[in-house]
């Protein structure tokens, strides 16, 4: 059975795609549209940690999503969306004033929010000119598998940040070859805000981060209590090793309800406990005195509380073990909390699915180091630990157990840690 493989477009070829589209749309008269990019993400291990105020540990996909854009004449507000993944369909054009909550929907919530976010009060530093952000023309183009859970839609974003961030001289990104981590923290601020209040999605902030915060040849521990980050080695071809991620094209959505499910029991179990968040239980103790508590509680919920609460602390325990072991050069020994992190999903969280049951299993018996789901769960993808040499053999395992199972067929990708937006 083989494997069908997602190539990533080069910078070359994605910034090419989006001129050729953005020509096609907008003619070649004219101010000149320029390009910006941002990556989808993996990540490594730390689920649904993130709106927990926990630990998690993404790396950037080289999978990215192109913007041309050009700002609108001085004074317009006016912008004017097409993307190149919906060649039919006509051009959006909008108001910037006209935007906010509620006022748009589909891909383009996820650009017109950025904008709106970035011209909140308080989104800038002080000092920085919000009216700067005006009307713009954009046209997008992606090689980011939609709907895989590999976080196109923090890609679109971050693209969208950048671009804005360029054109409206905020100089928050800073130099391609020096990024400026503060200043990528509050594009990212202002991307979280595009994604729950304007597109409705109540994710927790790791996406954007690792779009914008994360760095090449690295994995970004992220501290989701403050926003601090640290840039761990993550040199996978120099250990001989590759990661492979599988996307097991079944359906996945962060906008119904399962996702704020979670998110709500961990807020309400936090709440009953006297906590903040669930990051403030400590150690082998501290977890079973809460998890006590919550079951003593009675209500008919309780027993699922208490799961969610001790996938939620193991998890971020878990990122902390994979953090050392990268930081003693041990990565090979990686795998096994890879696959206990899919076991608590799986069982205490209850995020998998069959698909990425059987993605994971077949992983690990065809070789893989360590297998889990990665991002939100409800399908998407899974990622395995592999020797270099053993990527195409454990692939073709993978292709041949959906085929078996009646399952529609995989695709698969590699991701060396990668660039950030830019
Ligand atoms: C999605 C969300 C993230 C995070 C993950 C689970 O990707 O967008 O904020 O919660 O799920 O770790």
């Amino acid at each position: 059975m083989s494997a069908r493989w997602i190539p990533a477009w080069t910078g070359d070829e994605g910034a090419a795609r989006a001129l050729a589209a953005f020509a096609a749309r907008f003619g070649t008269d004219g101010v000149a549209p320029t390009v910006w990019s941002a990556p989808g993400r993996v990540n490594l291990i730390g689920e649904h940690t993130d709106y927990n105020g926990g630990l998690c540990l993404p790396i950037a996909l080289p999978h990215r999503t192109y913007v041309a854009l050009r700002p609108a004449p001085a004074g317009s507000d006016v912008v004017r969306l097409a993307s190149a993944q919906e060649p039919g369909a006509g051009l959006v054009e909008m108001h910037l004033a006209d935007v906010g909550p509620g006022t748009v929907d589909g891909w383009t919530a996820y650009v017109l929010g950025v904008a709106w976010a970035l011209r909140q009060p308080g989104a800038l530093p002080t000092g920085s000119d919000a009216s700067a952000i005006g009307g713009f023309d954009a046209v997008v183009d992606s090689c980011v598998p939609y709907g895989a859970g590999l976080s196109s839609s923090a890609a679109l974003e971050a693209s969208v940040a950048v671009a804005l961030d360029a054109t409206a001289h905020l100089g928050l990104a800073g130099p391609a070859d020096d990024p400026d981590d503060a200043g990528r923290a509050l594009l990212a601020a202002a991307c979280v805000r595009a994604e729950n209040e304007v597109a409705g999605a109540p994710t927790g902030g790791m996406d954007q981060s690792a779009s914008l915060r994360a760095r090449a040849g690295h994995a970004l521990l992220l501290d989701c209590l403050d926003g601090s980050v640290r840039q761990v080695p993550f040199d996978l071809a120099a250990d001989g090793l590759a990661l492979l991620v599988i996307d097991t094209r079944a359906e996945h959505a962060l906008v119904d309800g399962q996702y704020a499910a979670r998110r709500t029991t961990c807020e309400t179990a936090a709440a009953r406990l006297g906590l903040g968040t669930l990051r403030e239980i400590h150690g082998t103790d501290g977890l079973a005195a809460a998890l006590a508590t919550l079951a003593a509680d009675g209500a008919a919920e309780a027993d699922i509380a208490v799961r969610r609460v001790r996938h939620v602390v193991t998890e971020i325990a878990r990122v902390e073990e994979f953090v050392a072991l990268l930081d003693a050069g041990k990565v090979h020994e990686v795998g096994p909390l890879m696959d206990a992190s899919h076991a608590s999903l799986r069982d205490d969280y209850e995020v998998s699915c069959r698909e990425l049951d059987l993605a994971v299993a077949t992983a690990r018996s065809a070789g893989a180091l360590g297998a889990r789901m990665t991002g939100g769960g409800f399908g998407g993808s899974a990622i395995a630990l592999v020797e270099a040499d053993a990527v195409e053999p454990v692939a073709a395992a993978i292709a041949a157990a959906f085929d078996s199972a009646g399952l529609t067929a995989p695709t698969f990708l590699l991701s060396p840690p990668s660039a950030p937006a830019g």
